[in-house]
C-alpha cells in the first residue's frame, strides 16, 4: 500500500488540479494564507504481525446502546473483536464483516467492522481486534443516554499540523461525541492519504463516537477511470443509516441523550421528489419531543454564508430552498456546517430573515485542512450574521437539559479553555412562542 504514492502522485496531481477545483468546487476569487504542508502517517505497529495487526481503528454509534468497531488490516484476519468493561477483560465478543475496494491501480486492506452492544452508558469499556486478539488494548467510553451531553464539532479536518492542533485541542475537551459535517481526508483521489487520516485520527476516533456525514472531498469520481462516488468515503465510513430507515449511507439519523440527531448529504439529491427529502420528511414526522427535545441537522454546504468563498453553489442554495421550510416547520434548533474554511455563527433565521423560531446556522469548516484559511467576507456584514472569523479552530455544543445548551467556538491560537465566541441556546421546543 505504502508504494502507491510516488508512482501515482504526479498522474494525480494533474488529476486534482484539473479536475477537483474546476468540478466540484468552481473557481475561487479569493486568496487564501499559506496552508501547511500535509502529514503522512505511517502505519507503526505494537504487534509482532504487523500485516493483521489493527490499524485506523475508529467508532461510531449504532442506536442508542450499540456501538461499530471499524478497523483495517493488510492480510485478511478474523472481524471479530473481544470485550469487557475492565483491562484485560475478554468477557464479551462480537462478530461482523469484512470488505475491501478498489479505486484505479490501489486496492484496499481489509476493512473490518463489528457492532457490540448492548452496552452501558457513560461507560469504559477495553477492546482487542481480531482472532487471536491484537496484543493491543484499545479503550472507548459509551456516551450518555440523558443530558448533559457534549458535542465536539469540526468540519473541514484534513491531515496538516493545523489538524493535529485541532485534535490536541479536541482531545482536551472532555467531550462524549464528535460530529463531522464533511470533508475528512482530503485525500483526493490519492488512496493512501485515506489510510493516513485513519491512522492520524484513530487516538480519537477509537475512544469517542466519531459521527460523519460527507463533503464534497469524499466524492472521488474520475471521469470515464471511476465512475462511481463515494467509493473510499462509504467503504471506510460506514455510519448507521439502516438504523434509521435510510437507504443509503450518505444521509441518516439517530437519537441520543434527548438530542436527534440528523446528517444530510449535500452532494446526493435533495430536491422535493428525492429520497433524501422523502426519507427527511418521514424522520422528522418521526420525532418525539417528549424524549428528543433537541434537533440538530449537519451538512456539508452551508445555506447560510457571509464569506466570499463557496458564494452559488447549488449544493447550498438549491438544497435551502428545497428544504429549509421543512426543517422549519419541524423545529430543527441548530444547523451545523462546513465547506468554508472559517467560523460563522447565524442568529436563528429562515427565509434569509432574523425569525425566532428557526434555527441557528453555524459554519464550522476551520478543521485545519491543506487548503488553508477562506479569510475574505462579504461587507458590510450582514445583520443576521453574528460572529465571523477566519481561524482554525473547533465548537463544542454541550446540551445541558431539555431547555438549555451553550455552543462555544475554541481557536487553535488560544489555550483550549478559551471561549472565542459562546452563547446559551434555548430549545424550540421549549419555547411557548414556537408552538408546533
Ligand atoms: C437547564 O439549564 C439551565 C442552564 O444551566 C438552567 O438555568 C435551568 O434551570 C436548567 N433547567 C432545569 C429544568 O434544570
Ligand atoms: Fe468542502
Amino acid at each position: 500500500m505504502g508504494m502507491e504514492l510516488p508512482r501515482l502522485s504526479l498522474l494525480f496531481l494533474i488529476l486534482v488540479f484539473g479536475f477537483d477545483w474546476g468540478f466540484f468546487s468552481g473557481v475561487y476569487s479569493y486568496s487564501r494564507p499559506p496552508p501547511r504542508k500535509t502529514i503522512f502517517v505511517e502505519h507503526e505497529s505494537g504487534d509482532a504481525d504487523s500485516a493483521t495487526s489493527p490499524q485506523q481503528v475508529h467508532i461510531s454509534q449504532v442506536g442508542q446502546d450499540k456501538m461499530r468497531i471499524s478497523w483495517i488490516t493488510d492480510t485478511p484476519t478474523p472481524a471479530k473483536v473481544v470485550y469487557g468493561p475492565s483491562p484485560g477483560s475478554n468477557g464479551f465478543s462480537a462478530s461482523g464483516t469484512t470488505s475491501s475496494y478498489h479505486y484505479t491501480m490501489y486496492e484496499s486492506g481489509e476493512i473490518h467492522e463489528v457492532v457490540i452492544g448492548p452496552l452501558n452508558p457513560n461507560t469504559v469499556y477495553y477492546y482487542r481486534l481480531g482472532d487471536p486478539p491484537s496484543a493491543r488494548e484499545y479503550t472507548l467510553k459509551t456516551p450518555p443516554s440523558q443530558f448533559p451531553i457534549k458535542f465536539a464539532v469540526i468540519g473541514d479536518l484534513g491531515q496538516t499540523e493545523w489538524t493535529t492542533s485541532t485534535l490536541q485541542h479536541i482531545a482536551k475537551s472532555n467531550y462524549d461525541m464528535l460530529l463531522l459535517p464533511g470533508d475528512l481526508s482530503y485525500a483526493d483521489f490519492i488512496q493512501t492519504l485515506w489510510d493516513s487520516f485513519g491512522r492520524l485520527v484513530e487516538p480519537l476516533a477509537s475512544q469517542r463516537p466519531w459521527m460523519v456525514t460527507q463533503g464534497n472531498h469524499e466524492i472521488e469520481k474520475i471521469p470515464i477511470i471511476h465512475k462511481t462516488p463515494f467509493t473510499a468515503y462509504n467503504a471506510r465510513w460506514r455510519m448507521p443509516y439502516e438504523e434509521s430507515g435510510s437507504d443509503s449511507n450518505l444521509y441518516y439519523s439517530f437519537d441520543l441523550a434527548g438530542v436527534h440527531l440528523i446528517m444530510l448529504g449535500s452532494y446526493t439529491d435533495f430536491d422535493p421528489n428525492s429520497a433524501q427529502y422523502k426519507w427527511l420528511q418521514g424522520d422528522l414526522g418521526k420525532v418525539d419531543r417528549e424524549r428528543t427535545p433537541w434537533t440538530v441537522v449537519i451538512l456539508h454546504a452551508p445555506w447560510y454564508n457571509s464569506n466570499t468563498a463557496h458564494q452559488g453553489e447549488p449544493e447550498s442554495y438549491a438544497m435551502k430552498a428545497a428544504m429549509e421550510d421543512l426543517l422549519y416547520r419541524s423545529q430543527v434548533d441548530v444547523v451545523f456546517a462546513g465547506h468554508v474554511h472559517a467560523y460563522e455563527r447565524f442568529t436563528r433565521v429562515s427565509g434569509d430573515k432574523a425569525d425566532n423560531c428557526g434555527p441557528v446556522h453555524i459554519t464550522i469548516g476551520d478543521g485545519g485542512n491543506r487548503e488553508g484559511l477562506a479569510s475574505k467576507y462579504i461587507d458590510p456584514k450582514p445583520e443576521i450574521s453574528i460572529f465571523r472569523e477566519a481561524s482554525f479552530g473547533h465548537g463544542q455544543f454541550e446540551v445541558v437539559n431539555a431547555t438549555h445548551a451553550l455552543w462555544t467556538w475554541h481557536r487553535n491560537d488560544d489555550d483550549e479553555a478559551v471561549a472565542g465566541d459562546s452563547v446559551w441556546l434555548r430549545s424550540l421546543s421549549s419555547d411557548p412562542a414556537c408552538k408546533l
